[in-house]
């Protein structure tokens, strides 16, 4: 129409945030020890000189994925301690996140995008795609900033398997937080952390699981539970 502009907003890609939109209901932390925290590795070798970005990979599609769907009150959040530029945290929101998809490699590229330009000093944080954020959050940073009800999951904690409640550790008013460690241990320096900000440990099952495999059984336990917390 004459005399009038049609004014399109776009965000630019990538770009700076002040900070990480709220967070959903529930979320995903990986501790990842030795994945790399730049995007320096090949999508051919995700289990070898990437750092075993082939666990993580896998943690974001056993978040986020169900059948023909996505989880869109769910977050993933991998914190990078591994070689490259740590540490960096890859925040993934379901309820955002676009073309996700079940294969390992496009997921392990859309990460590699990601990580393709350092992220802004605290707080702000790099939009790095629809629901993809990049931040220099660390693990500590994260458990005195976020206001959310914080479980570590472990094998060798409270068992959660019969008795679902300990999954949900406050009145549900906040956002839940599961923590998880990569294929290795959390680091003494990470468990005293974790104690230091009154996290307890919570199992799932008596089985030792891989962290993946740990997140569904989660949600099949949040499921059943039949109560989002
Ligand atoms: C492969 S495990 C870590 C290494 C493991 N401690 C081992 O001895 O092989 C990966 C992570 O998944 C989670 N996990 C595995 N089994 C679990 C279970 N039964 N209950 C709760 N969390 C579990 C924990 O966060 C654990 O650190």
């Amino acid at each position: 129409m004459k005399g009038t502009s049609k004014r399109c907003v776009r965000i630019p890609f990538p770009s700076d945030l002040p900070a990480l939109p709220p967070l959903p209901r529930k979320n995903f932390l990986v501790v990842a020890h030795r994945a790399r925290s730049d995007a320096r590795f090949p999508l051919d070798d995700l289990c070898g000189a990437s750092g075993r970005w082939d666990g993580l990979v896998r943690c974001i599609t056993a978040t986020l994925l169900i059948s023909h769907g996505i989880r869109k009150d769910s977050a993933v959040h991998l914190v990078l301690n591994g070689p490259g530029d740590p540490p960096r945290t890859i925040t993934v929101l379901g309820g955002e996140v676009k073309l996700l998809n079940p294969d390992e490699r496009s997921t392990a590229s859309l990460m590699r995008k990601a990580l393709e330009r350092p992220p802004p000093a605290m707080p702000s944080v790099l939009w790095a795609g629809h629901g993809i954020y990049v931040s220099r959050l660390g693990l500590g940073d994260i458990l005195g900033s976020w206001n959310t009800a914080t479980v570590l999951l472990d094998e060798k904690g409270l068992d959660a398997s019969s008795e679902p409640a300990v999954l949900l550790p406050l009145d549900g008013t906040a956002p839940s937080l599961y923590i998880l460690s990569d294929d290795q241990d959390l680091l003494p320096e990470e468990s005293d952390l974790l104690r230091a900000h009154g996290v307890r440990p919570v199992s799932l099952t008596g089985t030792v699981l891989h962290s993946y495999q740990a997140i569904t059984v989660c949600h099949f336990l949040l499921d059943r539970a039949g109560r989002a917390p």
